[in-house]
């Protein structure tokens, strides 16, 4: 199977947690030595969130701001390959063109961000259509797709499918600022459309939901193109 993997901001802490990232990369490793092709994207987190508010504050543009959190995303995707150890690919690729060429080698292939205005979910979302993914999984540190955020309204319920145009109608109306792209940016949603990647999105809390999504089982929200 080829399969993407989005691991959200959620697994990379302030101070990263060693047992965790252990516990994912083991799971994956172990997905790609049963003859799998995997790429996996590094999100940002809250160290992204801090470097780009400090460099905003320091009269840094918004351009300056993504390449800055991208240099973290890069930084996080560093930790994972480490994790994973010798099932993955001893380089992080840093253009889309180089990524067919990386997955190839029979290893897991993991990148962060590639270019300003945008977000990780988008690198997520061109790796698969490139790649031929016949999943993509977004790793997040919620359940799923919630009808409100589920932080902000405990009430919130859990969408168990949800339509790509649902989904492009409330990017549509998120932020494009550094460090501030909602759970998913309007390009990721349009490459996720055009391409019709499956895509369902899970909680990273557990390494085992990825492998669960992984597996074709009905774990999360599932996106729906028909
Ligand atoms: P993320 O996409 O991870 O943003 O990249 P995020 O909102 O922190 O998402 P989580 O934490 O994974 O849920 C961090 C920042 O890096 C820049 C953006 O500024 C983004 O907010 N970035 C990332 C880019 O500019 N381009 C990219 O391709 C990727």
């Amino acid at each position: 199977m080829r399969a993407v993997v989005k691991l959200g901001g959620a697994l990379f802490r302030r101070e990263p947690n060693v047992t965790s990232l252990k516990g994912m990369g083991r799971a994956l490793g172990g997905f790609v030595e049963d003859g799998n092709q995997l790429v996996l994207v590094a999100g940002g987190g809250e160290n992204a969130r801090t470097y780009i508010a400090t460099a905003r504050k320091l009269g840094g543009d918004e351009s300056t701001c993504d390449l800055l959190g991208i240099q973290i995303t890069r930084a996080n995707a560093e930790l994972v390959r480490l994790a994973i150890g010798s099932m993955a690919s001893s380089k992080i690729p840093t253009t889309l063109s180089d990524l067919p060429h990386f997955v190839g080698s029979g290893k897991a292939v993991v990148m962060g961000g590639l270019q300003p205005g945008q977000s990780t979910n988008a690198v997520a979302a061109l790796a698969a259509e490139i790649t031929r993914a016949e999943i993509l999984v977004n790793g997040t540190d919620v359940d799923g797709v919630y009808t409100e955020d589920p932080k902000k309204n405990p009430k919130a319920k859990l969408i168990r499918s949800v339509h790509v145009d649902k989904l492009l109608s409330w990017a549509m109306g998120g932020e494009v600022f550094a460090g501030r792209y909602e759970l998913l940016d309007p390009l990721a949603i349009k490459i996720m459309q055009r391409a019709r990647i499956p895509t369902r999105f899970v909680s990273l809390g557990d390494p085992g939901n990825i492998i669960a999504a992984l597996q074709g089982k009905d774990i999360g929200t599932k996106v729906v193109y028909s």
